[in-house]
């Protein structure tokens, strides 16, 4: 195989001059400010070398990306009692859908749509108060990732809460199925500021790295989850990390990943490496346009796909 760091250059050269970039989000205003011509990628190896490219050390509102650490937080807490209140199933609807929820009695079909996200907050904010919910999720990614230098946006935050009418009326409806067990504005602050995590492409790679590594954290030699979890985050990760979009993604890239509306995607391939993309322009599915096919080119140079013969 050609050398990484050579390939993750000519994947940022290439990405530079494409010309359909998809459409920033825009339904708060800091995401709608950002310049759609970015991009960034960076690959972890196993080996622990680091290859970056493009605005990779620019830091970007990571959304939805989060719920992968959101879910590894509450298994922690709560175990598979999880799985009592959040289903497993890819949901062939858009992120912020509610019609499932009726017909499903408040149990939202994954983590990662934002119903099973919330479901999530509800179960990491326990009996504590929000800020502190808030402030293990940070704890936990600085940890992850082995550094300080990563906040929470608290503009991002603010805006989503102004404007989350959509969020407000999921919580609300699984509140009304017994499926919220605390106050829906509680739960909604935890959810609003997990998403506003904001994170550079290397700083999201290393936190990932659990994810390629069984589960341990290979700076720290310590176990994050267990190997088994680990294998299932990323089941759930290919099945339903890009919402009405994830057949497409495992037939383009076949890798196990969580897109934000922010236009990163945080992708694992085991054994190998932990990978992050950036690109704010999204597709039609609210996932990243160049961010998808920065990693297909990637999967078709390393033969990294999962579907992939050894
Ligand atoms: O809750 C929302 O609608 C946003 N803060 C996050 C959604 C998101 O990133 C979905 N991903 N594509």
């Amino acid at each position: 195989m050609t050398d990484l760091s050579e390939i993750v250059a000519d994947i940022a050269a290439e990405m530079a001059e494409a010309p359909d970039r998809g459409v920033v989000a825009d339904y708060i205003a800091p995401l709608g400010a950002v310049d759609p011509r970015r991009f960034g990628i960076a690959v972890i190896a196993a080996d622990g070398t680091c290859h970056l490219a493009g605005d990779a050390e620019q830091p970007f509102s990571v959304q939805s990306v989060a719920k992968v650490f959101g879910l590894t937080l509450a298994l922690g807490a709560a175990g598979d009692a999880v799985w009592n209140r959040v289903g497993r199933e890819p949901s062939g609807t858009a992120f912020n859908s509610i019609v499932q929820l009726e017909a499903e009695l408040g149990i939202p079909r994954n983590p990662f749509i934002n119903a099973g996200a919330i479901v999530v907050s509800d179960i990491l904010l326990g009996r504590r108060e929000p800020a502190e919910a808030i402030a293990e999720i940070l704890r936990f990614v600085r940890a992850l990732a082995g550094e300080d230098d990563i906040f929470i946006d608290a503009t991002v935050a603010e805006a989503e809460a102004a404007t989350g009418y959509r969020n407000k009326a999921l919580a609300n409806y699984m509140r009304a199925f017994g499926n919220l067990h605390h106050d829906v504005d509680r739960v909604l602050g935890v959810y609003f500021h997990q998403c506003a995590l904001a994170m550079s492409c290397r700083q999201l790679a290393l936190a990932g790295r659990y994810l390629m590594n069984a589960g341990r954290n290979p700076s720290t030699g310590h176990s994050v989850v267990s190997p088994r979890r680990a294998l299932r985050i990323n089941a759930l990760m290919l099945t339903c990390g890009h919402y009405d979009g994830s057949g497409e993604f495992a037939f383009r890239v076949g890798l196990p990943a969580k897109s934000g509306v922010g236009g990163g995607i945080l992708a694992v391939a085991p054994g190998k490496a932990s990978i992050a993309v950036w690109s704010p322009g999204l597709n039609a599915r609210g996932n990243s346009q160049l961010g998808t096919l920065a990693l297909e080119r990637l999967v078709q140079r390393t033969g990294w796909s999962v579907f992939e013969a050894d």
